[in-house]
């Protein structure tokens, strides 16, 4: 079976670091591998996107292949044949396999079957490339440090829990300011506590999630697939909202994330997102780099 990223925890750590080192080389120009020359990526998506579309088209243009836009309505997936079958087909095609859909179970059924590499491009339960594109992001902006501290608050979904995931695999002191009845996966939870390096914290205080930390995290309070949750979500998270008075208990050095779209003057202030510690656009940016890390270090 081929490497794949599922979850982040399909890395170890030493990989993990060696898949930031090629981001960095990759992206200043220093090597520019071309593992997709000749080869064609199926890029699934049934659920909508910007970013994830767009830098994965680019990306695997830049490693020398060609991508695939294929949605729902052609595939089905799992509906108009099952996903393993789906997964022996696509393999006689294409070099990789990019996928966003809901069901986290379909890319692991996907990644069990194929004999090219997947890579999950969002579902309900994770969003791996968008943390370690943001994790690069943090390396960039801030001074180095064993264990960066990170707040989340907001909604606990598929950001949070992709966090969680890179606590289980390097030392991070992850905080998460959300409502009791918002919170991330539990399992996720578990595992990211198992790590004795990463310190995690749940806490329903916003001001005690954020307290001095370096990176401060949010998300739209209502992800794809539940926008009919957004009233419910606005009433048990208005509190959880990241504006100036909430960033000045970081302090002047931290920096302000989004992995976009957002829904400005809900989760996120436009006075924080336009404002001097966003690099919410750099964010964005770095999907670019990271993804044509990831797929060229799967491909190796
Ligand atoms: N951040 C992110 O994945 O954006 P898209 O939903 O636009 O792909
Ligand atoms: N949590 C959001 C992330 C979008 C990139 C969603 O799943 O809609």
């Amino acid at each position: 079976m081929p490497r794949s990223l599922c979850q982040i925890t399909d890395f170890t750590a030493d990989e993990l670091k060696q898949i930031f080192e090629l981001c960095g080389k990759m992206k200043n120009g220093e090597i520019s591998p071309k593992p997709l020359e000749g080869k064609s990526v199926a890029c699934i998506f049934t659920k909508a996107s910007l970013r994830t579309r767009v830098s994965f088209e680019v990306g695997i243009s830049e490693l020398g292949g060609n991508a695939i836009y294929i949605t729902d309505k052609e595939i089905k997936l799992g509906e108009r044949e099952s996903v393993a079958d789906a997964a022996h087909v696509l393999s006689r095609y294409v070099g990789l396999i990019m996928i966003r859909t809901f069901k986290q179970s379909d890319v692991e059924e996907l990644a069990r079957h194929a004999s090219v590499p997947i890579v999950n491009g969002l579902t309900d339960l994770v969003h791996p490339c968008q943390i370690l594109g943001d994790y690069f992001t943090a390396l960039e902006h801030l001074e180095p440090k064993e264990r960066y501290s990170v707040a989340y608050v907001g909604d606990g979904n598929n950001i949070t829990n992709s966090w969680l995931n890179l606590a289980s695999r390097i030392p991070l002191d992850f905080r998460i300011g959300t409502a009791a009845d918002c919170q991330p996966d539990p399992a996720i939870v578990e595992k990211a506590r198992a790590n004795s390096e990463s310190r995690i914290l749940i806490t329903e205080d916003p001001k005690e999630a954020v307290a001095d930390a370096d990176v401060i995290y949010t998300d739209v309070w209502a992800s794809m697939g539940r926008k009919h949750l957004v009233d419910e979500k606005v009433d048990k998270l208005s509190k959880y909202q990241l504006n100036n008075s909430l960033l000045a208990l970081a302090g002047p050095k931290a920096i302000a994330m989004h992995c976009l779209p957002a829904e400005r003057g809900r989760e996120i202030t436009d006075e924080v997102m336009d404002g001097p510690q966003s690099v919410v656009f750099d964010e964005a940016e770095n999907r670019l780099h990271i993804q044509k890390a990831i797929m060229a270090f799967l491909l190796q």
